[in-house]
């Protein structure tokens, strides 16, 4: 038998792509996340609250939370009924991974209050639908790692096939500028075909990160941290990248681009000092442009979803 009613989680920001790795590689961060409050109850439906600004719908239907709930009622038993309190700390559109935390919070807070009758590839099908309804098209390189952590590779979503990856301490310098880019929409300036020659580089590229993380091999790392198909389209919509990405990289950090579909933009650094010095570097790049940000220092998120109150 159910032994409360409520609980409340947080679902951490994510970095999408990890730059080569365009909709198969994600990495969890500690910084930002979001608050989710779950009631079950035996009222039948589903009841929304935001409590944060950002004006998004409560209609469940129109609700990235809200339809992958609705994914996951259709195969609890009829009359399962929940209220979800959402206050949103990661701003939508940022590049953060924002509707996958409350596609993914959403449901595996649910699963965590019900004594878990689902399996951690369950939830990220049933968030996938948050996904599809913000963006237009499945993808869970920021579902997966919110829901478990750490960095996962999504080998395959039809059939569903995530492997959890090691990696070695790595301090996360992002930058978000203030300005939107929809997802749907950098989605759409995408060429649909890439010339061989690029796509041999980037099959090097996401190899030698993923040798690199499991290596800890940092400067492999490094060097595998490039991508020669998205970005070159994609930085065209951010402001300051080039230099962002030059100056950085000449101060120590390992690499790093364009966070999920950005703007947000990310760093890895192997030492916590050159973390924060990147951190004064994109300040300065960013106050010259006139932009405002908001920049975050964290680490790898190894835990994903966590209970934060019940
Ligand atoms: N892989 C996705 C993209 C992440 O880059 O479009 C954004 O949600």
């Amino acid at each position: 038998m159910k032994s409360k009613n409520t609980i409340t989680i947080a679902a951490p920001a994510t970095v999408a792509n990890l730059v080569c790795g365009f909709d198969i590689l994600g990495m969890a961060l500690n910084e930002p996340a979001d608050i989710m409050k779950i009631t079950v109850s035996d009222k039948p439906g589903l009841k929304i609250t935001h409590t944060d600004d950002y004006g998004l719908s409560t209609v469940p239907e129109k609700n990235v939370a809200g339809v992958s709930l609705l994914a996951m009622m259709e195969e609890l038993p009829a009359g399962t009924g929940f209220e979800l309190e959402i206050c949103k700390n990661i701003m939508p559109g940022s590049g953060l991974g924002s509707s996958a935390a409350s596609a993914a919070g959403a449901v595996a807070a649910a699963n965590l209050l019900l004594e878990k009758p689902f399996s951690e590839s369950d939830l990220v099908r049933f968030a996938m639908n948050g996904e599809k309804l913000a963006s237009g098209v499945k993808h869970a390189d920021n579902i997966a790692p919110c829901i478990s952590g750490g960095i996962t590779l999504i080998r395959s979503i039809h059939p569903l096939d995530i492997i959890s990856l090691p990696a070695p301490p790595l301090y996360v310098t992002v930058v978000h500028p203030q300005i939107e880019v929809k997802t749907s929409d950098a989605r759409q300036i995408l060429r649909k075909e890439v010339p061989l020659k690029n796509a041999i580089r980037q099959w090097g590229n996401i190899a030698g990160l993923v040798a690199g993380f499991m290596q800890s091999d940092y400067d492999l790392i490094g060097r595998s941290l490039e991508d020669v198909i998205i970005e070159p389209v994609r930085s065209i919509l951010i402001p300051g990248f080039d230099d962002v990405k030059k100056r950085c990289k000449e101060a120590g950090a390992l690499g790093g681009g364009i966070s999920g579909s950005g703007p947000s933009i990310f760093m890895l650094n192997k030492e916590e000092k050159t973390a924060l010095e990147v951190r004064s570097i994109m300040e300065d790049i960013y106050n010259t442009l006139g932009i405002e940000t908001r920049i975050y220092v964290t680490t790898m998120n190894q835990k994903g979803v966590k209970i934060i109150n019940d």
